[in-house]
């Protein structure tokens, strides 16, 4: 089976073609970061009114590239959320209108269901059932996966997501959206014990996080590091940028071994796009080796958003003989435990 994958939940444009048989055969993505940096966070109009300028010359350059045209697709699979309303509708009503037209099935993709599964794309990939660490923008949940569709949740952010805490964070020091990739860069030229940043919420039990208290210890060190011009120097910025990224990802440890020990499971899989961090895969490596687990991730392009996954996504619930009806389906919230089996 052949699969148009379509993502446009947020900032970027994405379009694959997955053949379940051969596997990935093009894909494709438009960031729109540039565009959204300016105003230090994605501005949802914008997002909306870019993804209507690219998605289509998007669909044209993959389809390019699979050497395929549009009559050979056997289904199409957009994301109908979670994500930007406005955003989720330029993919869903392209999605389904182009499946409509071309008389084959669509299928509505759960974005985080997407992110789950972009491991799969990889060589060797984990069999079920595993423990994810879900931690994207929008996201941080740890999941017990025991199929496609069964989904346990473990425990998730009680306020911001890992990745939106690195993006304030990089904000109080400075740093262009997404700052993600910007903090864990500066981070590299960092001493990491110059500051000891706290481990939220680790000292109690349970499987849930908090990040927003680190935002708050971010500032503070910042606003102390300050000369009288109020500037902080670039040794001390990295070394500040070195202490949260750690701590960060030490709580992410942290909550993940645990979880491993109270599902007895031996697989970890992590994916979004903070599990493209370089440090974080370190620590975790040394964590599930102690634990004689094993640890799975994307390649980092299909860490952050994408349409493989959604095309893979997709065409696993296709093959199970689902399909979505003729909604245009676009949701804001969509909690991942609601998706039915396969
Ligand atoms: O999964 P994703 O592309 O979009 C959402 O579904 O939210 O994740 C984007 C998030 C951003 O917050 C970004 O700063 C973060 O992932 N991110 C990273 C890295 N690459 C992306 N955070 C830390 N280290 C990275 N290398
Ligand atoms: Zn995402």
């Amino acid at each position: 089976m052949r699969v148009l994958g379509i993502e446009t939940s947020c900032d970027e444009t994405g379009v694959a073609v997955y053949d379940s048989e051969k596997g990935l055969l093009a894909d494709a993505l438009y960031s729109q970061v540039a565009m959204h940096t300016e105003y230090g966070g994605v501005v949802p109009e914008l997002a909306s009114r870019d993804h209507v300028r690219k998605l289509i010359p998007l669909i044209r350059e993959v389809l390019a590239d699979a050497d395929i045209d549009l009559s050979e697709l056997d289904a199409v699979a957009y994301t109908a959320g979670p994500g930007l309303i406005g955003a989720l509708m330029v993919g869903a009503s392209t999605g389904r209108a182009l499946a409509l037209g071309l008389g084959i099935p669509a299928m509505a993709v759960h974005h985080m269901e997407g992110h789950l599964l972009a491991p799969m794309l990889e060589e060797n990939p984990p069999a079920f059932p595993f423990v994810a660490l879900l931690v994207s923008g929008g996201h941080t949940q740890l999941v017990r996966v025991d199929a496609i569709g069964q989904y346990e949740l473990l425990g998730e952010s009680l306020d911001d997501a890992a990745g939106e805490a690195f993006d304030k964070a990089a904000k109080m020091l400075g740093l262009e959206y997404p700052g993600g990739p910007l903090i864990a860069k500066l981070a590299e030229q960092g001493d990491r014990t110059r500051f000891r940043f706290p481990r939220p919420m680790t000292d109690r039990p349970g499987l849930d996080f908090s990040f927003s208290g680190l935002k708050t210890f971010t500032l503070n060190t910042a606003n102390n590091c300050r000369d009288e011009k109020g500037v902080i120097d670039p040794q001390t910025m990295a070394d500040i940028a070195a202490a949260f990224e750690d701590a960060v990802v030490d709580t992410l440890a942290i909550k993940c071994r645990r979880a491993l020990k109270e599902t007895g499971l031996k697989q970890l899989i992590i994916a979004g796009g903070v599990s493209a961090n370089r440090c974080l895969r370190e620590r975790l490596e040394t964590m599930v080796s102690a634990e004689k687990a094993q640890l799975y991730y994307a390649r980092p392009r299909f860490c952050t958003d994408n349409g493989a996954m959604i095309a893979y996504a997709g065409c696993q619930r296709l093959l199970a003989g689902q399909q979505s009806d003729l909604t245009i389906l676009a949701k804001p919230r969509w909690p991942m435990a609601s998706l039915p089996p396969l």
